[in-house]
């Protein structure tokens, strides 16, 4: 079995705080959803040039939510979304329902990536490898919330989409803490998004810092 690489995502829909992390090698992209357009005030008008913002910004694919829940629906929204794109610069997320699988799968089979998202299950991450899905995402801190093992649970998701033979990536979401991230790590998803508060924590380490400044101040006594 070949690793694939890893792909790192910032979670969010806030310009000003994307900029803080962005631009960065170590990010492959920015995922959003309804929910963080809402608190950003990003309305369905201004997200493509949100998205496109970020693009500039280096991410180098960008993942945005379906408004519909019919089959129909969904690929009518998705076509829409999509003409404003370059083919696999926008990942296509849909909720992983009867009726979002049936989109996903159609979309998949015509070449764009998708996420299937609010995967609470392991059947739901089997489905998603199944039909040839870029992504599943299932939702760590929310799963733990809920009274779920979070862990267990995306380690045999995690195991079945390894064994499926597809190139489905996991992409957990709901990642709130370092240790949950490093958690992680351990079990080999192959995608994580992180909020940009969580950025900071990874690439900004008290101790790195120190070490650096110590550095520097003897640099400078060098002249
Ligand atoms: C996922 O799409 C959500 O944006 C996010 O990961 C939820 O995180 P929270 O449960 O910490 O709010």
């Amino acid at each position: 079995m070949t690793m694939q690489a890893f792909h790192l995502y910032l979670d969010s829909a806030d310009l000003a705080d994307l900029q803080t992390c962005l631009p960065h090698p170590a990010i492959h992209g920015v995922t959003t959803n309804p929910t963080l357009l809402r608190r950003a005030g990003i309305t369905r008008a201004t997200l493509p040039k949100l998205l496109h913002t970020c693009l500039k910004l280096g991410a180098r694919q960008v993942q945005a939510q379906v408004h519909a829940s019919d089959t129909d629906g969904i690929l009518a929204d998705a076509r829409t979304l999509l003409a404003e794109f370059n083919p696999g610069q926008l990942v296509v997320k849909i909720p992983a329902t009867r009726d979002g699988l049936r989109a996903g799968a159609e979309l998949s089979t015509a070449g764009v990536p998708v996420t299937y998202t609010a995967v609470y299950a392991a059947e739901q991450a089997h489905f998603a490898a199944q039909l040839g899905a870029a992504y599943a995402a299932p939702y760590l801190g929310r799963l733990e919330d809920s009274g779920v093992d979070g862990l267990a649970l995306i380690e045999q998701m995690q195991w079945l989409i390894a064994n499926s033979g597809a190139t489905t990536r996991l992409l957990v979401a709901s990642v709130r803490s370092r240790a949950a991230y490093l958690s992680l790590l351990d079990l080999g998803v192959g995608s994580i998004t992180i909020p940009p508060k969580l950025f900071t924590e990874l690439f900004d380490h008290t101790a790195t810092l120190d070490a650096e400044r110590g550095f520097l101040a003897d640099a400078a006594a060098l002249g």
